[in-house]
């Protein structure tokens, strides 16, 4: 004689069963696809692993048939855009715009290969409004030819018009600049290191 409340139990139906239904092969697939794509979008796009260790290595882009060119709108949007924005309109009152800009136009370019370089820190007046920010130092992430590619991309593009800048200019404000310590204190110390040979 079986227990009235065990007679209740069976005639329970039995719990819905699961382990028997493999998950299908496709979805491996899937998964392995996506990973190998991870991998190969790391390693492509930012060289990681391989770069690894170096959390500041610049995005740098060489294109060109002879494969030694560099692309100078590729340094903008990997080194300055965050900051200047894609089409260099800079975010009022904290990060200045390139685009008529005073310090980027005038001159030779001489002085925007500087600040590049050195980085700027201090009150700068762009286009009536005073930025008081800080801008890194690139001397140690961008070559020459990386710097010279960037200047004059941000000289040459959204309606700025000036001429382009040389490797060789850059490594000769690179020379004039060695032994200078930080970052550029602002708009008048740019004056008045650049008085004259900038143009303006
Ligand atoms: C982390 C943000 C940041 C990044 C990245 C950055 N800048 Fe700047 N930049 C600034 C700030 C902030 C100022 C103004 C500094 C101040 O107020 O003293 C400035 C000023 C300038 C100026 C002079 C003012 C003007 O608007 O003309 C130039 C030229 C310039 N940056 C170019 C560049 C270029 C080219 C790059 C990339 C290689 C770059 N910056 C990367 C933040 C940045």
């Amino acid at each position: 004689m079986t227990a009235p409340r065990e007679r209740a139990r069976q005639r329970e139906n039995p719990e819905p069963e699961e382990g028997d239904r493999p998950v299908p092969k496709a979805v491996f697939v899937l998964i392995a696809g996506l990973f190998l794509w991870g991998c190969y979008y790391l390693l492509a796009h930012t060289g990681y692993p391989l770069g690894a260790g170096d959390a500041r290595t610049p995005i740098v882009a060489r294109d060109g048939a002879d494969g030694g060119a560099v692309s100078g709108a590729s340094v903008y949007a990997g080194n300055c855009a965050a900051c200047h924005q894609a089409k260099g309109q800079g975010i009022a009152g904290t990060f200045p715009p390139l685009v008529g800009s005073r310090w980027v136009t005038e001159g030779n370019g001489r002085m925007a290969a500087a600040i590049v370089l050195r980085g700027l820190q201090g009150g700068i007046e762009v286009q009536g409004t005073v930025y008081d920010g800080q801008m890194p130092s690139f001397a140690g992430q961008l070559s020459d030819a990386e710097i010279a590619a960037v200047v004059t991309h941000i000289r040459t593009s959204w309606g700025n018009d000036a001429g382009a800048v040389s490797a060789g200019v850059v490594s000769e404000v690179r020379t004039a600049l060695d032994g200078d310590a930080g970052p550029w204190k602002g708009g008048e110390a740019l004056r008045s290191a650049f008085d004259g040979s900038a143009g303006g």
